[in-house]
């Protein structure tokens, strides 16, 4: 079995999967949302504090129900997200890894998150075109083994989840903004069609044949939208959000309408925190139909960060003999290495 940590951002989370048939034999996450909700974001200070509450408190319960010696690695998340959070499981995995005897697998959080689709499931499938949508990243990436893959395109400014959050702190919603603004959304669809028509944001890089993304100029046209509305009226406010919501998921749909244009890969997936909007999910079903592709989706409870999708991936690295080779160095990186994903000639 392999016992995996995540602490990348506001999520503590521990899972023990098996190497064998890659079954998810144990998974538990402690979030943080209700310590950073006051802020209307995380706090790396406050989340790094929760952390090392957290992290020694799930790893009791799993000794409770594993023996140490059943494990035959360690894996842990070390890049990229924040560095004061990233560093609590760091030194857990480390501690763990050295105690035990056995070796630590350093993972990267977005190639995890791919992995998401595969957790409870021995095969992973390749050539696969992905859709990463998270609270730090909007990525188009292609991956050809857990190891090998390709950043096609990425967000020029704010990604996906983030706009929502911020959306959310303008219309004076808690923190994390997608699940609220989604909340939104389906009381317009309930109310429709006795509710005022949406609005129509402006749809970011329509004019471009880029594929990349941006989300600052729809924040923009957000911010003046709320300046001269009144958010005392629940009508305005709902309708407000959902013309957002479904503006931010046009721009990825056109976005990946472009990218389809020029892949061949029949796989196409949807993962990442912000990939259980269910809007999004809707739109990707449909663009996927007209375009022939095979959508993949994770499982709704693996889409924000788990440690399930990092045991899921450290799997593959174990059947390879890809280890940490100098665990006492390893240390936490904000962003990606250069060495995790090469670029795409598509891009
Ligand atoms: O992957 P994740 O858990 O953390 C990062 O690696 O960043 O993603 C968290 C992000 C937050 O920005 C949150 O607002 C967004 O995912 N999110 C959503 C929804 N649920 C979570 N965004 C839109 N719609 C949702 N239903
Ligand atoms: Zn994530």
């Amino acid at each position: 079995m392999i016992l995996s940590i995540e602490s990348s951002c506001d999520d503590s989370s521990l899972a023990v999967t098996s190497i064998q048939d890659c079954h998810l034999l144990y998974h538990k996450k402690i979030s943080q949302d209700s310590h950073h909700s006051v802020y209307g974001g995380v706090v790396p200070e406050i989340a790094s504090r929760m952390h090392a509450i957290h992290l020694p408190f799930l790893l009791k319960d799993v000794f409770k129900h594993f023996h140490p010696k059943n494990f035959k690695a360690i894996a842990i998340t070390s890049r990229p997200g924040l560095s004061v959070t990233l560093i609590e499981g760091l030194m857990m995995a480390k501690t763990l890894a050295l105690d035990l005897k056995i070796p630590l697998i350093d993972v990267n959080h977005l190639k995890g998150h791919v992995y998401s689709l595969f957790i409870n499931k021995k095969k992973a499938i390749h050539p696969l075109s992905t859709l990463l949508v998270s609270g730090g990243h909007t990525q188009i990436l292609e991956s050809y083994s857990h190891k090998d893959m390709t950043l096609v395109a990425e967000s020029l400014d704010d990604s996906f989840g983030e706009s929502f959050d911020k959306a959310a702190r303008m219309l004076s919603l808690p923190y994390p903004g997608g699940p609220e603004i989604q909340k939104l959304s389906q009381e317009y669809d309930r109310l429709h069609p006795n509710i005022p028509a949406l609005i129509p944001f402006p749809i970011p890089l329509k004019h471009h044949k880029s594929l990349a993304f941006s989300f600052s100029g729809l924040k923009n046209a957000l911010r003046l939208q709320i300046q001269k509305s009144d958010l005392k009226d629940g009508f305005t406010k709902i309708c407000i959000a959902k013309s957002f919501e479904v503006a931010a998921c046009i721009h990825l749909v056109q976005q990946i309408q472009r990218y389809f244009k020029k892949s061949k890969n029949e796989y196409f997936s949807l993962v990442g925190g912000a990939s259980a909007n269910l809007t999004l999910r809707k739109m990707m079903e449909d663009l996927c139909k007209k375009y022939n592709k095979t959508l993949l989706l994770a499982d709704l409870q693996f889409c924000t960060d788990n440690a399930a999708m990092i045991g899921r991936i450290a799997v593959e690295s174990y059947l390879k003999g890809e280890f940490c080779k100098d665990i006492l160095s390893l240390q936490p990186h904000p962003k990606s290495l250069r060495e995790d994903f090469k670029n795409s000639p598509i891009a």
